[in-house]
């Protein structure tokens, strides 16, 4: 677990400086926006994201840093989809990673820009680097499918709409798989295709981001319904209308779909990485156990 840890650590080190790196000072024009940015990406979230792409790159045996960019730009998009999120037309959310939302503290009209320029700039930021151009135009293209047409976007609009139903089973894979598990697909994915690795093993790496991405929503779920708002940092108790894992499996129910699907994304590690893939496993380990 220490390994683990450590591990996190220096991968969310190099892409904590590549976020500095790529985003406008503060001290530019319009400051308002580039502090609403800032303040929206610097707040203190896990990275899981970008570390997901760093660490299957170099399980693969590339230099993680040569996907920065490209983990950057992932994050950047993560950090999009919680400024709208959190929106009072979406969620209405006033607290996000122990602080006041974006929108709290900058008004609507510059969180729902800061959200928009979050997104462009991810796709600048995503064919920077020194990766081939073809490798780039692949994980580009993985990253919007992600969003749109089966991805974030349907996700979230499904979400919204289960409040007008009775939501099921099938209504709760469609929810969780799009609106958080692509991204976190597509996260494990591109650092597959970006560390050159085989046709096979960037489909057996899509296997594991979709198990860990589905059982890192129920999660979101679980925590939802028993969590610690405090360690959380965000409002909790609040979807039981929804299409909560939680509400449709019950706590009990849930926990054991999740530990399924972790069982699962660690023996398709094991079959295709073996030893290498121990920070991936853990990971997954970390999804089942994590208390924020
Ligand atoms: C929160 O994601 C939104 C979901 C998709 C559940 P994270 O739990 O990864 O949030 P941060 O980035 O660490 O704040
Ligand atoms: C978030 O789902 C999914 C996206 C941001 C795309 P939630 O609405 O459950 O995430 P939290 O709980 O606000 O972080
Ligand atoms: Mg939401
Ligand atoms: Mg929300
Ligand atoms: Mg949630």
């Amino acid at each position: 677990m220490e390994r683990f840890k450590e591990e996190w650590e220096r991968y969310r080190g190099i892409v904590e400086e590549g976020l500095d790196v790529f985003l406008p000072h503060e001290d530019e024009y319009p400051q308002s926006l580039y502090r609403a940015m800032r303040y929206a990406v610097f707040s203190g979230g896990k990275r899981l994201r970008p570390v997901l792409t760093l660490a299957v790159a170099e399980a693969f045996g590339s230099d993680p840093k040569l996907l920065l960019p490209q983990a950057v730009a992932i994050e950047l998009i993560h950090t999009f989809t919680l400024v709208h999120d959190d929106l009072p037309d979406i969620d209405n959310d006033d607290y996000r990673r122990g602080k006041p939302t974006v929108h709290k503290v900058f008004g609507n009209a510059i969180a729902i820009l800061t959200g928009d320029a979050l997104f462009a700039l991810a796709h600048k930021v995503a064919i920077a680097g020194s990766l081939p151009d073809g490798t780039k135009l692949r994980i580009l293209r993985e990253i919007n499918d992600a969003l749109c047409h089966r991805g974030v976007i349907e996700g979230q609009v499904a979400d919204i709409e289960s409040l007008q139903k009775e939501p099921d089973y099938e209504d709760m894979l469609f929810i969780h798989t799009h609106k958080t598990g692509k991204l976190i697909e597509a996260s494990t994915v591109v650092g597959a295709i970006g560390a050159g690795a085989s046709e096979e093993e960037v489909a057996s790496i899509r296997e594991y981001g979709r198990k860990v991405g589905l059982a890192f929503q129920i999660m979101d779920d679980i925590l939802d319904a028993v969590g610690d708002e405090k360690e959380v940092g965000k409002r909790l108790r609040k979807d039981f209308n929804r299409a909560s894992a939680v509400r449709i499996l019950g706590l009990d129910g849930a926990r054991r779909k999740m530990d399924e699907l972790v069982d699962g994304a660690i023996a398709v590690v094991d079959r295709v990485l073996g030893r290498r893939g121990w920070f991936l496993k853990e990971m997954a380990n970390f999804i089942r156990e994590r208390t924020y």
